[in-house]
């Protein structure tokens, strides 16, 4: 399968999605990386890998909608298979979001249903919860509302501030679980048919 990784800034997402490739355990060949922002580590990880980069920088753009159009041409062009949003810190059209339904993954840093949006680790910290973790799904237009496929957890501990949260999601959950849902995708285990999710043949 063909995966085109779409992203804003540091790109560990994407750093665990290229070692995942070079070990054979993706299912998928990143194809191009494509990056919102100018200079953005991210994209140094992809040259890295000596994988494709294109910059498409929104504040070129007058609208979003303009932006959206010339960010899907770029991917169009690479035919994926399979498009992740890997920290990309953009909030896509619905126009946008129609013409890839059902290729469009996002990782989302809380256990969703629960706190869509920003500054998701000092909400879980603000609230008491005993857990709090990182979760994949589908992107339909309702903002970090798409069915969820694959979620993990950890226990909050008592010393845990908004940062050591952020760090132990990243590296206990997300660089784990965006590997396993690509080659989910890739194997054609989760699809998306009829306008829903599907895992192993069932509805999400
Ligand atoms: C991750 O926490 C992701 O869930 C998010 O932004 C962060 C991206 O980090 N919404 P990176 O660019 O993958 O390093």
């Amino acid at each position: 399968a063909r995966l085109v990784v779409l992203i804003s800034g540091t790109g560990r997402n994407l750093q665990a999605l290229i070692d995942a490739q070079a070990l054979g355990q993706l299912g998928a060949e990143i194809v191009h990386v494509v990056s919102n922002r100018p200079g953005v580590q991210g994209l140094d990880r992809a040259a890295a890998a000596g994988i494709a980069t294109t910059v498409v920088d929104h504040k070129h753009f007058a609208s979003r909608d303009d932006f959206d159009a010339a960010l899907a041409e770029v991917i169009e062009a690479s035919r994926p298979d399979i498009v992740v949003l890997a920290g990309f810190m953009r909030i896509l059209t619905p126009a946008f979001i129609r013409r890839f339904e059902g290729r469009l993954l996002n990782i989302h840093p809380s256990l969703l249903p629960k706190y869509r949006g920003l500054h998701t680790h000092r909400r879980a910290l603000e609230a008491g919860d005993p857990w709090h973790g990182a979760s994949i799904h589908f992107v339909t237009e309702e903002l970090d509302g798409g069915p969820v496929v694959l979620q993990g957890r950890i226990n909050v501990g008592s010393t845990d501030t908004p940062e050591t949260l952020a760090r132990r999601v990243m590296e206990e959950i997300e660089l784990n679980i965006y590997p396993l849902a690509v080659r989910w995708m890739a194997d054609r285990r989760l699809q998306w048919r009829d306008g829903q999710a599907w895992m192993d043949g069932d509805p999400l």
